[in-house]
Parts: C-alpha cells; structure tokens; sequence
C-alpha cells in the first residue's frame, strides 16, 4: 500500500518513515530531503528551492509537483511513502493527476497529531545526519557519539531551519497551508489519523496496523 504522511513540522514524519524503510522496505519520498540534497550538490533546483527553506515558506507548487512526478516515474513498483507532499490542497489535487496518469493509487493518507506545544521541543532539539538523513534529538534520541552518525558514521548536524524564528514561520505555514488536508483527505475516504505524541515505537505499531 502507498501511503502519504502528513503532519506539522516535527509531527514524526521523517522518523516514522525511516522505520516503514527499514521494517518494510518501503520507499521514502521527502520532499524536504529532495530539497535539502539538491542545495548540498548546488543545483539549479536546490537555489531555488532554499531561499524558500531558510524563511519558512512553501517552495512554489510548480517546483514540487514536478520534483515529485519524476520520482514516481522511477519506483519500479515498490510501495512508497509520500512525506511532506503535498502540503497544500492545490498539490493533492495535482498529486491525484499524476498518479492516476501512472497508474497508481495512495491507500492511506495518515495524519500524525502532535500539539502545538511539543512540536517546538522537538524541532529545536533535532539533530540530522548530513550523509543519511537519520533524525536524532538531543534529549530523547541522542546519537551514541555526540556528533556521529549511529548507522553511517556521519555527521550530525542542525537543520538551517530549525531555528526558533524560522520554526514560527513553518508552523504558521502549516497552519494555513497543510492542516487544510484533513478535511480533503477526509472527504477523499483515504483519511487516518494516529496520535504522533506517543512514544515513536507505539506511533509505529498504530501506522503499521493502518496498513493492513
Ligand atoms: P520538511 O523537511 O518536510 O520539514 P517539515 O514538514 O517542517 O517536517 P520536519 O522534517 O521538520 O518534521 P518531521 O515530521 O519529519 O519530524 P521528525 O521525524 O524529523 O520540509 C522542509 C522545507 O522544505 C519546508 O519548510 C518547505 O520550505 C520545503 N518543502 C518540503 N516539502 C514541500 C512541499 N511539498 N511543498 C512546498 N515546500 C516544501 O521528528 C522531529 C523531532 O522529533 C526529531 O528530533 C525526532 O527524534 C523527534 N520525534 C519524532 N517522533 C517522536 C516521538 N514519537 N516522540 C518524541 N520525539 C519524537
Ligand atoms: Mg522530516
Ligand atoms: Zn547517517
């Protein structure tokens, strides 16, 4: 089953996703990880994208859609996992063209629901591997050596934009942009919702009996 995962910023989606690849071999498309590697390798879509990152704001819905329909043109059947698209109404309606032009359908759109207050901590303590893209935080999910990846040797970073003025931006972003997709995603009969402030193995055992 393909599945779209979807949430505030910080709601558990990269986390969730790194386990769905793991246990199940699924494939995570993120497209905030797309955007992140196309600024590190300085392509044209990575300068265009970050500008966008750095204060908070959507990248336009013309870059995305795009990114997004190429790499579902090359999955070669696996199941996927869509995070952090679509993020608007405008891309899930764009979303909903191009899988049914290739033939492919989303199961469940899963809601991860964290409050407004635990968000915060959370985006403020994250930490990424630069190499793999593995999330830590520095309270509940330090890496073993601080600084160094636990599966690749990496280094752990903080993301440019989880800084505490830019995490207001993202959040208010969210607010009027993406919380709208519950109610579309509800009248779509793909919704779901899991309660993403549990502890993030329970949050995996709830999505994984979505998937059945
Ligand atoms: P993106 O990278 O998607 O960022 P985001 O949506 O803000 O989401 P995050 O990655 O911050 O959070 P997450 O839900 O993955 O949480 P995580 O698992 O890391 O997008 C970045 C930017 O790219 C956007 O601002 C935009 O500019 C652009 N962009 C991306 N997609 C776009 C689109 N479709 N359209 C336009 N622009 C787009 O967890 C967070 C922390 O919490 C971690 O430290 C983790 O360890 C911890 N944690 C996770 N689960 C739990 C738990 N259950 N209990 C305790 N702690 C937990
Ligand atoms: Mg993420
Ligand atoms: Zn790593």
């Amino acid at each position: 089953m393909n599945l779209v995962l979807f949430g505030a910023p910080g709601a558990g989606k990269g986390t969730q996703s790194e386990r769905l690849v793991r246990e199940l071999g699924m494939v995570q498309i993120s497209t905030g990880d797309l955007f992140r590697a196309a600024i590190k390798n300085k392509t044209a879509l990575g300068v265009q994208a970050q500008s966008y990152m750095d204060k908070g704001q959507l990248v336009p819905d013309s870059i995305v859609i795009g990114m997004v329909d190429e790499v579902l043109a090359n999955l070669n059947g696996k199941s996927f996992i869509l995070d952090g698209f679509p993020r608007n109404v405008a891309q899930a309606e764009a979303l909903g063209k191009i899988l049914s032009q290739r033939n492919l359908t989303i199961g469940k759109a899963i809601f991860l629901e964290v409050r407004k207050e635990d968000l915060l901590s959370r985006l403020t303590g994250r930490r990424v591997c630069k190499s793999c893209g593995a999330v830590y935080h520095v309270q509940s999910k330090p890496a073993k050596i601080s600084g160094v990846c636990d599966q690749c040797g990496g280094e752990v970073i903080q993301r440019n934009d989880d800084k505490e003025d830019v995490i207001a931006t993202r959040l208010k972003t969210y607010e009027e942009s993406t919380e709208p997709l519950r109610g579309y995603y509800r009248s779509s009969g793909q919704y779901a919702e899991v309660n993403g402030a549990q502890d993030a193995e329970l949050v995996f055992q709830s999505v994984k009996s979505l998937l059945k």
